[in-house]
């Protein structure tokens, strides 16, 4: 058991609380972001005259040595320690000696582990959008090559309206698009600096934390010293996106494994990323569409663990809010892996084009444009609704599709009905003609493949910075 605050005490803590209070089993993780925060704390406390440019040096080559040989597995993370700050700041005593009970100078551990999260939480943010673009690119590019892949469009899991794959595909390009635009708002908001904060009410010594925020990439630094330490919005809010994120992803699976399902066979999910049964020889299952759909529910766990954690607290730093790291990790590397998994699973899944093609000329998918002909032979629309219900009624008790009845058949239903019914109700047309914007028609679906193509180029950069060499 090894403290940083054990001078007010008269008797060691009791074994069961140190170990219940301990946080080094998980924030251990922070490592890189706990020393590059004290360097960047150190580079600024010297420029002030707080330290001298000999004890600045010797800090800056101890926090970079214990990095370099945590990395290199010379040094291990010793679980003896309260948490990661109190294990960097007594391996940095013991390296260097006196100048090391100085770095905490102006410090608390409360605005320290505050930046560390928000430095982890930052990178995390940017990993996670890097991924999500890969992810679009898989779809932007099998959209390119499937225009013209038609397939049924489903309204209660019935066929509605025919459509094709690059559009199917495009609605969840726009919802991968919607959950990078939030991974930009949520870095730019939490873009600011807490270090400085202290315990809750700033410090006396004359600390720049302007300069601070600047060494480590931040826009600025946060401007209530109580808020700094107790803020947890911007990992609820990344907590959020990641659900978001997850409910797009498992949506997505849902459909794949209907779609990989004995019923449907629209698609084929590579060898590769399924898995087989122990007992039923023929299965080949979609587990990892299924993994990543379950997988869901444990980061919507995550964000509602924090929001009620984070309930009526009052200001500022309280130990409850140490509970805001295990599942938010957590719920951070199982998306990571899920956008992983799934690209790799998305880009490798085969098109099963003629059974797609088929399973839209059944169902009537076209009714609604074999009403849309009866308006352009001046029926009135509710009209040709009733028109056309009756006519699928008949199909059904003959069971047949509309495309196979004879035109004497039609008739009898409506005189409107002539042969150009035919070519305007193929699969083909009943695409082609859907030219709105936004939907599946050929030119329509072009242009959303351009504009969606320049989107991905024109690339979000968030500002690339290194710690300053000034000495
Ligand atoms: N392990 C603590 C946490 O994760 C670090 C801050 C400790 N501060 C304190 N005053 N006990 O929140």
């Amino acid at each position: 058991m090894a403290t940083l605050w054990g001078g007010r005490f008269t008797k060691d803590t009791d074994s069961q609380v140190f170990a219940f209070n301990a946080s080094i089993g998980f924030d251990k993780k922070l490592y890189r972001q706990d020393i590059e925060g004290s360097i960047a704390h150190v580079v600024m406390l010297a420029k002030q005259g707080i330290l001298t440019s000999q004890e600045r040096d010797v800090l800056i080559k101890g926090l970079t040595d214990i990095r370099e040989d945590v990395e290199a597995g010379r040094l291990e993370i010793d679980e003896t320690y309260e948490d990661i700050h109190s294990f960097v700041e007594a391996n940095l005593i013991k390296r260097v000696g006196e100048p090391g009970k100085k770095l905490h100078t102006g410090r608390s551990r409360n605005d320290q582990v505050a930046l560390d999260m928000r430095l982890y939480t930052r990178l995390q943010v940017l990993n996670t959008d890097a991924l999500l673009k890969e992810l679009m690119t898989v779809v932007l590019d099998t959209m390119e090559a499937n225009v013209e892949t038609y397939m049924p469009g489903f309204t209660h899991l019935q066929k509605a309206q025919p459509t094709t794959l690059a559009h199917h595909y495009g609605a969840y390009f726009e919802m991968f698009k919607r959950d990078r635009q939030r991974l930009k708002d949520i870095h730019d908001r939490m873009n600011y600096c807490p270090l400085g904060a202290g315990a809750l009410a700033g410090t006396t010594y004359p600390l720049d934390r302007g300069y601070t925020a600047a060494l480590l990439g931040f826009e600025g630094p946060t401007l209530n010293s109580m808020d700094s330490v107790s803020d947890r919005d911007y990992l609820i809010e990344f907590l959020s996106a990641l659900s978001l994120i997850m409910m797009h992803l498992s949506r997505f699976c849902e459909e794949i494994i209907l779609w990989n399902s004995n019923e449907y066979q629209f698609v084929e999910i590579d060898d590769a990323y399924s898995t087989g049964s122990s007992i039923m020889p023929q299965k080949k299952n979609p587990d990892i569409a299924e993994l990543v759909r379950g997988k869901t529910g444990r980061v919507y766990g995550a964000l509602l663990s924090l929001l009620t954690t984070m309930k009526g607290l009052p200001l500022a730093y309280n130990k409850d809010m140490q509970e805001d790291k295990e599942m938010a990790f957590d719920a951070m590397e199982t998306v990571q892996n899920c956008l992983t998994l799934f690209t790799g699973m998305l880009r490798t899944m085969g098109f099963k084009r003629e059974r797609m093609a088929g399973s839209a000329t059944k169902g009537f998918a076209n009714a609604t444009d074999a009403a849309d002909y009866l308006v352009g032979k001046g029926v009135p629309f509710r009209d040709a609704h009733g028109i056309i219900g009756r006519l699928v009624l008949c199909c059904i008790d003959k069971g047949c599709t509309i495309d196979d009845l004879s035109l004497e058949e039609l008739q009898e239903i409506s005189d409107k009905f002539g042969p150009d019914l035919y070519d305007a109700i193929s699969l083909k047309s009943c695409v082609e003609k859907r030219l709105t914007v936004g939907a599946p028609g050929r030119e329509a679906m072009r242009e959303v493949i351009r504009i969606s193509r320049e989107y991905l180029e024109e690339e979000w950069q968030p500002r690339d910075w290194q710690l300053p060499n000034d000495k």
